[in-house]
């Protein structure tokens, strides 16, 4: 139920930006908890054909990894009407992000700002690709920044990553928050007790910097 929720209200939110732009930009979450929103998105009667669809974050693997965000959103959310949508994968065929972070901002340039953006968020606190300890964390999490895309190199990110940044993700449109399960809910409440204190907890910031709402969908 949750899953359809939001996937009808993503749906929706990318409906108002084909009316009024005639094109839409969304970018979602790798990870387990988006698969069911995923596949319900895709079912959604949309003109896809002019939705952009990019993602958060990618872990730095090949689409044949079945660690890959991009092979994730591939199988559950660009099948039937939604295999009409544009793709903008964040990954290249380089040993490492760093060699491709220019050449992955610049494809996604026309795509800014997104309509929809859903992020979600591991126990540990981190969303998107802002994990605690990153090497480039302050520089992800500068709301002056000005790159929109960064690497990633963290302790519990297991490969190296690439990620949008803070400031792309706070001027998106819509703001979506996705997660599931009691701990993630503690997480949550912790960060928002927290506001910008606790830099060990990456999702706080992006809530605290948040000039609108970052509506959030929990199930247990
Ligand atoms: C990723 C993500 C990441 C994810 C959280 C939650 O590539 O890992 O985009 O930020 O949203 O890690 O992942 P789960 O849904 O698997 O708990």
């Amino acid at each position: 139920m949750l899953a359809k929720a939001l996937a009808q209200t993503a749906a929706a939110d990318l409906g108002s930006a084909l009316a009024a732009r005639g094109r839409a930009t969304l970018a979602v979450s790798g990870g387990n908890t988006p698969k069911a929103f995923l596949q319900a998105l895709s079912r959604q009667p949309l003109d896809w054909a002019r939705v952009a669809v990019t993602l958060v974050d990618e872990r730095w693997v090949p689409e044949s990894s079945d660690r890959s965000n991009a092979a994730l959103v591939r199988a559950h959310l660009l099948q039937g009407p939604a295999s009409m949508a544009r793709f903008l994968p964040l990954h290249r065929d380089t040993a490492e992000p760093e060699a491709a972070v220019a050449e992955v901002e610049g494809s996604l340039a026309d795509a800014l700002p997104l309509d929809v953006a859903i992020l979600g968020m591991g126990e540990d606190g981190h969303t998107a690709s802002f994990f605690p300890g990153g090497d480039l964390l302050e520089q992800a999490l500068d709301p002056k920044g000005t790159a929109a895309v960064l690497p990633m190199r963290a302790p519990g990110a297991g490969e190296p990553r690439i990620t949008l940044s803070l400031p792309v993700l706070l001027a998106a449109r819509r703001l979506y928050l996705h997660i599931e399960g009691a701990g993630k809910r503690q997480v949550l409440e912790q960060a928002l007790a927290a506001g910008t204190k606790t830099p060990a907890l990456p999702i706080a910031r992006v809530l605290a910097w948040r000039k609108g709402a970052v509506d959030t969908y929990w199930t247990a």
